[in-house]
């Protein structure tokens, strides 16, 4: 089976899931354009490329000569339609079906009949975001986890029409990447997130039933199930919003009430307490003293 040629990555959306993507492709040797429709975002994203980027020479874990090229391999735009030359997009914008499908509709006009549209999306349906397009078989999941650059593992969802080549072709780029790739079919949460986010809210209702302390909960899990870091600090890593999506995308989809968000989750993101990306979530990560650090743990 033809698997297509990839040399051009367009990513859009410059946040935490975005800019680990780019920084990832650009280190593999592919063109990158980089897209975030806040500049502010583009200037953050850039500053963590380049002191992580500095950090693998560093460490030596690549050549000087390596990560300059990497970076002179990156470019940041805020005009969409600097990524037409793309071979494949790769789609991590905010965890909403509505802006999502909007994107897409809108890439869809501007790229090569042949780029493959691809979505970093935790759990929404890849058929429903195919459907806003006009060339579903090429639209598909390319699920990432976080960081992008130390996760071994990418998730590809094939959607109702996500044609063979296409599932080929980024599996193909997956492994370029470094990356084990598993397969799901297209049903909410996928794999990973399916078994993941009920874990992560039973650790909420743990702690809003008042069962034990935040910390007690953690060092549980740690402990008692060998997982690296705790399901609360996870959720703080991953960001308490983009969990509270992935379950409300779960209870939709799957109508079953066990996937119910927590209603302290629900309270946390209500205020702005977002995880480790705004300094506070369950955890403090302004105080340094109480903050803990899950990278750390990685
Ligand atoms: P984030 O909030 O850190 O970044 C999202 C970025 O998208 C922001 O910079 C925002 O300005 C930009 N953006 C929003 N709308 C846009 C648009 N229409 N066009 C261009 N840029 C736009 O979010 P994060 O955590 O990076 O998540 C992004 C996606 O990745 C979501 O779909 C999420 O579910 C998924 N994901 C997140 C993981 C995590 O651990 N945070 C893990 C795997 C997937």
């Amino acid at each position: 089976m033809a698997i297509a040629a990839v040399d051009v990555i367009g990513v859009v959306g410059g946040g935490q899931m975005g800019s680990g993507i780019a920084q990832l492709a650009a280190v593999a040797g592919f063109g990158v354009w980089l897209h975030d429709t806040e500049p502010s975002a583009l200037q953050r994203a850039q500053k963590s490329i380049v002191d992580s980027i500095r950090r693998l020479v560093s460490k030596g874990q690549i050549s000087q000569f390596a990560g300059t090229s990497s970076l002179n391999r990156l470019r940041y735009t805020s005009n969409l339609e600097d990524l037409r030359t793309s071979d494949v997009i790769i789609e991590a914008i905010v965890e909403s079906e509505v802006v999502k499908k909007k994107l897409f509709s809108e890439l869809d006009k501007i790229v090569k009949e042949s780029t493959i549209l691809a979505s970093n999306t935790s759990s929404i349906s890849i058929t429903r975001l195919a459907s806003s397009t006009s060339r579903p078989s090429k639209v598909v999941g390319m699920h990432f986890m976080n960081p992008p650059p130390i996760m071994k593992l990418i998730e590809i969802v094939r959607g109702a029409d996500t044609s063979d080549e296409v599932f080929m072709t980024i599996k193909s780029l997956a492994e370029r990447l470094g990356k084990t790739v598993i397969c799901s079919q297209d049903f909410p949460g996928f794999i990973v997130n399916r078994i993941l986010m009920p874990m992560i809210n039973e650790a909420f209702y743990t702690l809003y039933t008042g069962v034990a302390t935040k910390e007690d909960i953690d060092t549980g899990m740690k402990l008692g199930t060998n997982h690296p870091m705790g399901p609360l600090q996870l959720a703080d890593f991953i960001g308490l919003d983009v969990c509270l999506s992935i379950l409300k995308v779960l209870y939709e989809g799957l109508g079953d009430s066990k996937y119910s968000p927590c209603p302290l989750l629900v309270q946390y993101v209500d205020a702005g307490r977002l995880g480790r990306k705004r300094g506070l979530g369950v955890y403090n990560y302004q105080n340094k003293t109480s903050a803990v650090d899950p990278l750390s743990a990685l």
